[in-house]
């Protein structure tokens, strides 16, 4: 520590967090929040989570996982072992060291941020906030949130932020499903409002996790995410541009991006689909674009890469209407099977899938629909509940299977056997020939 213009607070919150005696509170324990309260508990800290859904409580307590990378047996063992806890009482913050974030930030239909759950959250750890606290929120947010939205809501005459209480910005970046990287070894940006906080809040990371990254402010930290995510959607979007165009020129798209792909330098593969899907890449830049607006300046490249994305799903549909046509059937009373819902590979998350855009329009079109999803028992579309089918079976009767999330425990050679026709938006079918095959 630099010893700067460091307060009595600071100090013993250093101390407390050294000797991992701080107690840890996580808000949120979703995807993002579950993941973090489990590492800390395993660096050895006490962890409570604070969580508005009675059921998720009742289940991190009873030592149930309903995230896919928290395995089971580890969140029970820590759960009897008495380092991590769940409640939906706010009070127990008054007896909390540190507390994290986690609560989602969607959109409303309008695209402007929706900054109910943050408020809600800061609300509380107002009522709550004591000398010796670090705050630090990891929701995705536009540049700006922590000082100009959270830091009012928590700062007063006896509580100054960087003396009493500390305050800073972290953005989460996990990304469910990969294996490779998960919470303890993707690298922590963490920027605070003042250089105490942004040492205390990078001390803390430090404890549980492989890599902290500190930067200068809190609103560096916010927009870091906000870029990771952009160059994601905007990349993607330019991809899946090249995938109309090569459509209409008769030309492989995923042969031109493999072989692309083979530059040792300047290029870096991104891939079509049916659209994006998920909590972030559809929903993040809006944050940015909605706050540069504020300032006068268009994100052009957001608005443009959003338009672009977001018609896949339609493209996705004339694909099947057109490769249904070619075999003189209608899509009106064509049963269509569908398979994977999630928004991406081997996760259970559909939140924005493509996949149910694809359905609705597919519906309204006549068609009959069935799907299959090893990770997704039941779903919802257009207000009517469909449960998961046997794959074998479907594709075996449908008049058209329709490859939309590619699970890496799908056999797609038996698939393609079985079906009469495959409408494949993700190349799944890579190196398997058949004329019954139609991809993206
Ligand atoms: N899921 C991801 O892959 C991912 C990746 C990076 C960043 N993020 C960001 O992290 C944040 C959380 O996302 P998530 O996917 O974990 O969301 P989630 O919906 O899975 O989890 C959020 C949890 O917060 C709870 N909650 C809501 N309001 C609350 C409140 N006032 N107090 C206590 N609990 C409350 C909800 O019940 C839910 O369990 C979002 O800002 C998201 O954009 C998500």
């Amino acid at each position: 520590m630099t010893g700067a213009d460091y307060s009595r607070y600071a100090r013993e919150l250093e101390e407390k967090i050294r000797s991992r005696k701080a107690q840890v509170g996580v808000v949120g324990l979703g995807y993002v929040g579950l993941p973090l309260a489990v590492e800390f508990a395993k660096a050895g800290f006490s962890v409570t989570g604070i969580e508005t859904d009675p059921q998720k409580a009742a289940r991190v307590n009873a030592g149930e996982s309903y995230v896919l990378d928290v395995p089971r047996e580890e969140l029970a063992r820590l759960v009897e072992q008495g380092r991590l806890r769940a409640t939906t009482d706010y009070s127990c913050l008054a007896g909390l060291d540190t507390v994290n974030i986690c609560v989602p930030t969607p959109l409303r239909k309008t695209k402007d941020p929706d900054m109910s759950y943050i408020d809600a959250a800061c609300r509380q750890i107002a009522r709550y906030l004591h000398p010796g606290m670090l705050v630090i929120l990891e929701s995705t947010t536009y540049p700006g949130t922590t000082d100009e939205f959270v830091l009012p809501m928590l700062e007063r005459d006896e509580l100054r932020v960087g003396r009493e209480f500390f305050l800073c910005f972290s953005p989460e970046r996990v990304d469910p499903g990969n294996r490779q990287y998960q919470t303890r070894n993707i690298p922590k940006v963490v920027g605070g409002i003042t250089p105490v906080c942004t040492e205390l809040g990078a001390l803390f990371y430090s404890q549980a996790l492989e890599k902290v990254v500190p930067v200068s402010s809190t609103r560096v930290a916010e927009m870091v995410k906000l870029l990771e995510n952009t160059f994601r959607m905007i990349n993607i979007g330019l991809v899946n541009e090249m995938a109309l165009m090569c459509d209409r020129m008769g030309i492989d798209v995923w042969e031109v991006i493999d072989a692309a792909a083979t530059k040792p330098f300047g290029f870096m593969p991104f891939y079509p689909g049916p659209g994006l899907g998920g909590h972030c890449i559809p929903i993040d830049p809006f944050y940015l674009s909605w706050k540069t607006k504020q300032a006068g300046i268009e994100a052009r490249f957001i608005e443009l890469a959003g338009y672009i994305n977001g018609q896949m799903p339609l493209f996705v549909v004339e694909k099947i209407q057109n490769a249904l046509n070619d075999r003189c059937k209608p899509v009106r009373g064509s049963h269509i099977h569908i398979v994977g819902v999630a928004y991406k590979r081997d996760i259970d998350d559909v939140r924005e899938s493509p996949a149910l855009d694809i359905m609705h329009l597919l519906k309204r079109r006549g068609a009959r629909l069935s799907y299959s999803d090893p990770y997704v028992p039941r779903l919802v579309v257009d207000g009517e509940e469909m449960s998961s089918e046997d794959l074998d079976e479907m594709a075996a009767r449908a008049d058209c299977v329709v490859i939309v999330t590619d699970h890496s425990g799908v056999d797609y050679r038996r698939l393609v056997e079985q079906a009469q026709l495959v409408v494949d938006t993700r190349n799944a079918t890579r190196g398997i020939r058949s004329e019954k095959i139609v991809k993206l």
